[in-house]
């Protein structure tokens, strides 16, 4: 479908040559660039910080979807914000205080989301939701690309999908973690309307990369 976005995960580029990695991802069509912010704490595994967004963001103008799996993580959203991010999400564990998470996010004049991990439960949402413009269900544990698919998060996607319709607001549902061909077409039939993807983008090398998103939108 043309309203699905499709948003690489660089986790799974060649950190080798990032910048060129993104903008083939950008002259392949994807909507977003999903870049995976890791602190070998919150998660296990290390990745990049707001050093390397910067470098990055003359490489594209398409929007940064930031995903900081990092605690505590208040501390660094201006760095994020500052190096060019667009939209940022964060934990509801990684702090504690949630709500103040997102307001700052949106003081800072960035569309703020909330990422779900596979065992965090809706009530996470609660007195929340209004203000997010994202939320990220995780469909696999963070930390790694290449996992597979957690097939129960279809109903956690569903039911968000009726949550975020109940509010009438503008709010991105978006699946990341083990999609592919197989399960994109599920995630999309739960109800989420962006798709994260790092395998399954880069795999084959930059010549498959605009096959390969087109395929994820089910072109
Ligand atoms: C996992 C990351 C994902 C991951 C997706 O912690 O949030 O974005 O890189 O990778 P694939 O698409 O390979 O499952
Ligand atoms: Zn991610």
């Amino acid at each position: 479908s043309h309203n699905i976005r499709i948003a690489p995960s660089i986790l799974s580029a060649d950190f080798a040559r990032l910048g060129e990695e993104v903008r083939a991802i950008d002259e392949a069509g994807c909507d977003w660039v999903h870049v995976d912010v890791m602190d070998g704490h919150f998660v296990p595994n290390i990745t990049i910080g707001p050093a390397v967004v910067k470098a990055l963001r003359p490489h594209s103008a398409k929007p940064f979807d930031v995903h900081l799996m990092i605690s505590p993580v208040d501390q660094f959203l201006e760095d994020f914000a500052d190096a060019g991010a667009d939209i940022i999400s964060f934990h509801p564990e990684a702090g504690a205080h949630p709500h103040r998470t997102v307001q700052t996010i949106k003081s800072l004049g960035k569309m703020a989301g909330l990422v779900l991990n596979p065992a965090t439960p809706l009530s996470a949402l609660d007195y929340l939701i209004d203000d997010l413009d994202l939320i990220l269900v995780m469909s696999v544990n963070p930390g790694f690309g290449g996992q597979s698919f957690i097939d129960t998060q279809l109903r956690k996607i569903e039911a968000i999908r009726k949550r975020i319709d109940e509010t009438g607001k503008d709010i991105r549902l978006e699946a990341d973690g083990g999609i592919d061909l197989t399960t994109a077409p599920k995630a999309i039939a739960a109800g989420a309307d962006t798709l994260v993807a790092g395998t399954a983008t880069f795999r084959g090398g930059p010549e498959q990369y605009a096959a390969n998103i087109s395929g994820l939108r089910g072109e």
